[in-house]
């Protein structure tokens, strides 16, 4: 619950006209829990970004920053047509998700592209109060 409560506070602070935080900060790591080869970038939003050398078929550790925003992790690379019935992706990775340190837990290391987005505050406001009853 503690987690929530800062994830609310995160939120109501880029509510602010000027946000100064770097919102799209995410570190990649070939090994699990931060280990092996790492990139700390900040990336823009709404764009897709192709995961390259080194971590192609090797991301283990895919960890957001604690602001609101979160990332789709795709099967595919950019522009690539998805041929799953399931989908081709993970679902959204935000600084709460419990792989975010392993995701050969989830058979998700070979993830080929990744697109992060900001979450509406609205909606995590939402979720804060349905999880604190
Ligand atoms: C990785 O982190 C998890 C959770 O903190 C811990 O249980 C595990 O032992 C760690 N493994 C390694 C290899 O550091
Ligand atoms: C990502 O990789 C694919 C396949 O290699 C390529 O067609 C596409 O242009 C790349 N997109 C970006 C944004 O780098
Ligand atoms: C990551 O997950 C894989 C698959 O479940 C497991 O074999 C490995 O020990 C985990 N690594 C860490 C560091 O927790």
């Amino acid at each position: 619950m503690k987690s929530f409560a800062v994830l609310a506070a995160a939120t109501l602070a880029i509510a602010s006209p000027i946000a100064k935080r770097n919102i799209g900060g995410l570190l990649l790591c070939t090994g699990a829990n931060s280990t092996g080869t790492c990139d700390y970038s900040v990336y823009p939003l709404d764009t897709c970004v192709n995961i390259t050398t080194p971590f192609s078929g090797n991301t283990n550790t895919f960890a957001p920053d604690g602001e609101a925003f979160a990332c789709y992790p795709y099967g595919m690379p950019c522009g690539g047509i998805c041929t799953s019935p399931e989908g081709c992706t993970l679902g959204a990775i935000d600084f709460d998700y419990e792989y975010k340190y392993n995701l050969s837990a989830v058979s998700w290391q070979g993830v080929a592209s990744f697109r992060c987005f900001a979450k509406e505050t609205t909606t995590v406001v939402e979720e804060v109060g349905k999880r604190s009853e």
